[in-house]
Parts: structure tokens; sequence; C-alpha cells
């Protein structure tokens, strides 16, 4: 890789449904590794957005009966909230239909087919809609299905425009293999190689408006719209500034990392290299494709209903510790497997017990037998040696799986040295040192055991930037100490902690029951016995339009107006507040995601309305009785309050 800049990307997202699992995984992927690269002292850019035109998002724009437009404005703020709520750190958020992105499509089309790498021809091919992509009969599986999808195919004969990919065959045949960093994991530049022994074609890279109307016009053809896959790889460069601001694009490009999923590993590895070629530019370093996220063992598919909803396990489990998982459950390349059990497994076992664990033994005993003022440690024995030693080797191994994506490896070492520190406590006991008064190896463990947590917190403030510093404000860390997180500074020897004061801390994780949790993805099973009793319905009854409800549907939601009687915030979960609440003559407790936007005093006396027939649930370890009615944009959120004064329980309807 490059030494002197990191540029980082994610596929930009279809806008035509709400974020899912495996968007989050990219995209937390992605920023990870740009916190790990700006950790050691690399500038860094790091790119993401969404993809907007073409059939998908039509579609859904006309099921819903709106604009394509209107389609791409409602949901981007989806992805975008998400971000925010990720504490993803991109720099740059593209959208395919920024004026700037059209414009440099519009540019390379036309230098293209002034060149004659664009040329019009008859056509005659197999769509799939889904996956956006023609194939040849002999490309469709038995079933002369897609043979990415094995969905229904269409057999469409019309003029289109080509760009003449086949050309770059060999050129591309021979840089894969001279350029073994170029695709990533090799066996996945195996199966590109594998795809290039067929004779490559040409691609057809337009849709006459006829047949789909959102997309970037041709500059050449008026009749005509871009190709949702040819416009969309451009954003890699024009989101730098490529043909808009020179200065810029040269500093970034090449890409350092292309982050993709398997599944669009073709459009990556042999469209858009030959795109590159043909414009004329560097290719990136690497193209990286990950595996996918399956439920137990299942494809997630909305059909099954084991979709994984991102914003429900942040809102259960808080943020850093979803990341956590995500980056420390994947080995990179192979597909994984999310289910809530392994998630509460992983929680309770790496960051409760293990992480939390050794934070509070430390604190507690710093605030107990030194007034919280870290101590100056004396000389080390072998049990501190060996401490430091596990924790040397995991800033040696961190920065090493950075460089090779073997991130959930480099957690693993991290994770091993507080296993160390926790050893460490047991062994040297500080508790009998403080009893037996031995003040000099007291001294030495608790500064000894702090410094190994400082350590850490900058080993994995990337993959959890919320707790980490959450874990150096406990250590006393304060202004600039507090945010200097640079993993190459961990290897100079420089005693920064020694006369800080430590501040008491909750528990950093709560741990969590499994036997409580409400599972945020439904069993399979039971949705697939939902979907037989639906289905069971008399036909022509229940046929709605898709998102349209019958009023008895609605009165099955129970609202009520309610009194805040009391507010505060909830312990460890920066965004929540614990409400006591009055519903009629019934007390309650909820659980809102509010703190970001009201105070507890602002709320006290305020008339809500809440779903008062909702099942109980446990955020974070705390029971919820209801929730709260707010309306939200992506930076507002209101409550929902009602126009003057009436009793509590009132129904609301
Ligand atoms: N718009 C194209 C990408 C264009 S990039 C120039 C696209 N969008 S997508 O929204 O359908 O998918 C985006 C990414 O999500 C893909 O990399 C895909 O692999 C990934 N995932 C979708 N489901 C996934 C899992 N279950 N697990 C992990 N990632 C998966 O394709």
């Amino acid at each position: 890789m490059s030494q002197d800049k990191f540029y980082v990307t994610t596929p930009i997202y279809y806008v035509n449904d709400k974020p899912h699992i495996g968007h989050a995984y990219t995209t937390i992927l992605a920023d990870v590794l740009a916190r790990y690269n700006r950790s050691l002292d690399l500038p860094t850019f790091f790119l993401t957005g969404t993809d907007e035109h073409g059939q998908k998002v039509q579609k859904a724009a006309e099921a819903k009966g709106i604009s394509p437009l209107e389609q791409c404005n409602d949901t981007v703020v989806r992805f975008q909230e998400l971000w925010r709520e990720l504490e993803i750190t991109n720099d740059k958020f593209i959208r395919t239909t920024d004026t700037a992105h059209k414009q440099v499509v519009q540019d390379i089309l036309q230098d293209l087919f002034d060149r004659d790498l664009i040329y019009k021809d008859e056509y005659s091919g197999f769509y799939c809609v889904p996956c956006e992509r023609f194939f040849t009969e002999k490309d469709l599986d038995a079933n002369k299905c897609c043979p990415e999808c094995q969905r229904e195919i269409q057999e469409i004969i019309e003029s289109n425009y080509f760009f003449r990919m086949s050309q770059y065959q060999e050129w591309l045949i021979d840089y894969i293999k001279t350029h073994p960093e170029f695709i990533q994991p090799a066996f996945r530049a195996n199966e590109t190689l594998g795809f290039l022994k067929q004779p490559l074609g040409d691609l057809c890279i337009s849709r006459p408006k006829s047949r789909l109307a959102w997309g970037i016009e041709l500059p050449f053809d008026k009749d005509y719209v871009c190709y949702v896959w040819f416009d969309a790889l451009i954003n890699y460069i024009s989101g730098i500034g490529y043909k808009q601001d020179d200065a810029h694009f040269n500093k970034w490009w090449p890409a350092s990392y292309h982050l993709i999923g398997k599944d669009i590993l073709t459009t990556h590895t042999v469209y858009w290299p030959t795109m590159m070629k043909a414009i004329g530019i560097e290719l990136p370093e690497t193209i990286f494709a990950h595996g996918w996220w399956l439920t137990g063992r299942d494809k997630m598919s909305k059909s099954l209903g084991n979709v994984v909803n991102p914003m429900e396990m942040i809102q259960k489990y808080g943020v850093d510790a979803f990341r956590y998982f995500l980056m420390a459950e994947m080995t990179l390349g192979q597909d994984a497997s999310f289910t809530e059990e392994a998630f509460v497994n992983r929680y309770n076992s790496d960051l409760a017990n293990d992480l939390g664990n050794l934070l509070s033994r430390v604190v507690k005993m710093n605030l107990r037998h030194r007034d919280g003022l870290i101590p100056q440690p004396n000389a080390y024995t072998d049990a501190e040696k060996e401490l430091m030693a596990a924790v040397d080797n995991a800033v040696i191994e961190m920065e090493k799986a950075i460089c090779d994506m073997r991130l959930n490896q480099g957690i693993e070492h991290v994770m091993n040295a507080v296993r160390a520190g926790n050893r460490y406590m047991e062994q040297t006991a500080p508790w009998t040192l403080a009893k037996k008064g031995d003040n000099e190896r007291l001294d030495t463990v608790l500064y000894c055991a702090a410094e190994a947590l400082r350590k850490v917190s900058v080993l994995l403030h990337p993959v959890m930037p919320g707790k980490m510093a959450d874990l150096r404000k406990a250590l006393g860390l304060s202004g600039g100490a507090l945010n200097d997180i640079h993993i190459g500074k961990l290897k100079k020897s420089e005693n920064i902690l020694s006369g800080l004061e430590m501040n008491d801390i909750d528990a950093l994780f709560l741990r969590v029951k499994l036997e409580e949790i409400e599972s945020v993805q439904e069993a399979p099973e039971k949705k697939q016995k939902k979907k037989q009793k639906s289905n069971q319905q008399p036909a022509g009854k229940n046929e709605l339009p898709e998102g349209v409800i019958t009023v008895d549907d609605f009165f099955k939601t129970e609202l009520k107006t309610a009194k805040i009687l009391e507010a505060e915030k909830v312990k460890g979960a920066d965004k929540l507040l614990r409400l006591q609440i009055e519903v009629g003559k019934e007390k309650r407790q909820l659980i809102a995601g509010i703190a970001e936007f009201y105070t507890p005093e602002e709320v006290v006396g305020k008339t809500i309305v809440v779903v008062a027939n909702l099942k109980p649930a446990k955020i974070r370890g705390v029971e919820s009785q209801g929730m709260l009615l707010a309306a939200k944009t992506g930076k507002e959120l209101k409550i929902v309050t009602v126009d003057g004064d009436i009793s509590s329980g009132a129904s609301v309807g």
C-alpha cells in the first residue's frame, strides 16, 4: 500500500430501500480503516454515498406513486442518519444525482464517444432487473434464469450504445496476474480470471428512455440515459474532483482500497478497470471483496424476514458494541453469521467481562487506596514485564492486521492483552498488597494496569470511539491528551498517567441477560408461520397496495396521552433518557432515545403521546413499557405533544 496517503471507498448504496446490516458493515469497516490510518498519521480520505439512478429506484418510486427524485431524497436521509448514529467519519458523501457527478459522467461519455470507444448497435440480450445487468443466453442458469440471483429474466431487443470493453480483455488478464495486490483476497482474483476465460463482450452502457427514463442523459443522444453501473462506478473519481479539481484529484487518486461485497466483484474487477483504462487513469491499489453476513446459516432476505436492522441493534446495545461485534466477528473475505445470541455472548465476554471488568477494578482500587491519583511506578518484576509485553505485542499485531486486512485478528490480540491485564490483577492481587501495606508494589501494579488500559484504548479507539473516550476519561485523560490516539506513539515508552486523577465510572458495558432480550430479527420459522397464516386469508380480501393499512390495522395501536413525571439520563447510554410517566392512573417507565435533543428538565411536565399497548422491552438492560412518539428529520427531533390541557390516559386517534 502507498505509504503517503490513504483513500478508501465503500460501494454507493441503492436508495430503493432503507439501509441494512450489509450496508452498515462495509461502511463501518471503511470507517475503522480510515480511523486507524489517521491514527497512524497518514493523510486519509474516506468516500461513501448513494447510487440513485436506474430501474430499482424508478420501480420503488412508482410503487409509492412518487417521483424518483422524491424516492432518492426520502431514502438518502436514512443512510445519512444511520451513518451519523454509527459515528462514521466520511470526508464526503456523494449522491449520483449531484450536479457535479452528472457532469463528470457526461464528460467521460462524450470523450469516449469522440474517441470511438463508445458506438451504437442493435442488441438482443437477457436482462435481469434486480441485478440491472444484461446476460447472454449461455450465461443463464439451467432454469433460464439470472445466473447471479436466479430470478426471472427478460429478453430484450433494442438499439443501444456500447463501450468497447472487449478490446481490453488480454490487458486486464495480464494486469491481474502481474498485480497480486489488485484483487483481494487472492481467491477472488482467481474468480475474476475464471470469468475472463470466456470471450469478453462489449458493455451496453445505455438504456432507451422509452424503457427507463431515470438516469443521466447521454450527451450525444437525448433518447437514452446512461446504464446505472457505468454512472455509479465513476463516483470513485468524481467524488474526489476528477475533471473538476485537479489538485484534489491528484492528491487522492489512485484509491488505496475499494471495499465491496462479493456479489459486485465482476462490475468492480472487469467493468471498472476497463473503464479506467479507456479513460486513461491509474487503477486503484486494491479492490477488496468481503463476504456476506448470514442470519445463522441463511442468506438474509426481506422475504424470509431475517434481515437485521442496524438501528434496532444500536438502540438496544449501543453503537460501540455493534461496531465491535461486526469488526471482531467477521474474518475478512469470508461469510459470517449474525445471530443475536452470538452478539450477546461476545458482548458479555469481551466487553462486559474482560474489558469492562478490568477498567472497573483499576478505577476502584485507585479511588480506594490512592484517592484516585495514578501513582508513579517502581521497579518492574516479571509480572509487569509480561503484561507490558502482551500490550506491546498487541500494538505490533494491530499495525500488521491493518496492513493485511485482518482486523479481527488485530482485535483478538488486543483482547488478549486485556485478558493478560485481568490475569495480572489476580496474580499481583493489589487488594492484598494494600492490606499488607506494601505501597511500593501497589503503586507499580496500579500504574501498570492503568497503562495497559491506556494503550488498549488507543488500539480500540477506531472500533469503539465513544466507549474508548469514556475509558480514557475514567483514566483521568483530558484536553489534548484525551484525543491523543496515535498508534505510532504507543511504541515510545512515556509515562503520561502518573499524577492524573481517575474518574469513577459506572460499568463501561452493562451485562446483558440473554434470556431477557427480545430479538431484533424474528426467527425465520416464526415469520414463515405468519406468512402461511396470511396466505390462508381469502384472496382479494386483504389485497392492499404495499404500505397501505386498514383502519382496523391502525386501531391495533393504542395511542394515549401521558404526563412525564420524572426524567433522568440512563447511565452509560448517552442517547437515552429514563422517563417515569403517568398514563391515567397507571405509572410506567419509558426508555426514550431523546437525550441528544432534550435535557431531563426540559421534558418533565410535558403531556406526550405514547404507544400504550407495546410489549415491554429491555433497552440496554432497562425495562421500557411503551414508546413515545416523536417527529424526526436527520438532525432534529421533536416530541409529539398535545395542543392544550388534557388529562393523561386520554386515547389518541
Ligand atoms: N449500488 C450498487 C453498488 C455500486 S458501487 C459503484 C449496489 N448497492 S447495494 O445497496 O445493493 O449493495 C451495496 C453493498 O451491500 C454491496 O457491496 C453488497 O455486497 C452489500 N451487501 C448486501 N447484503 C449484504 C450482506 N448480507 N452482508 C454483507 N454485505 C452485503 O450493489
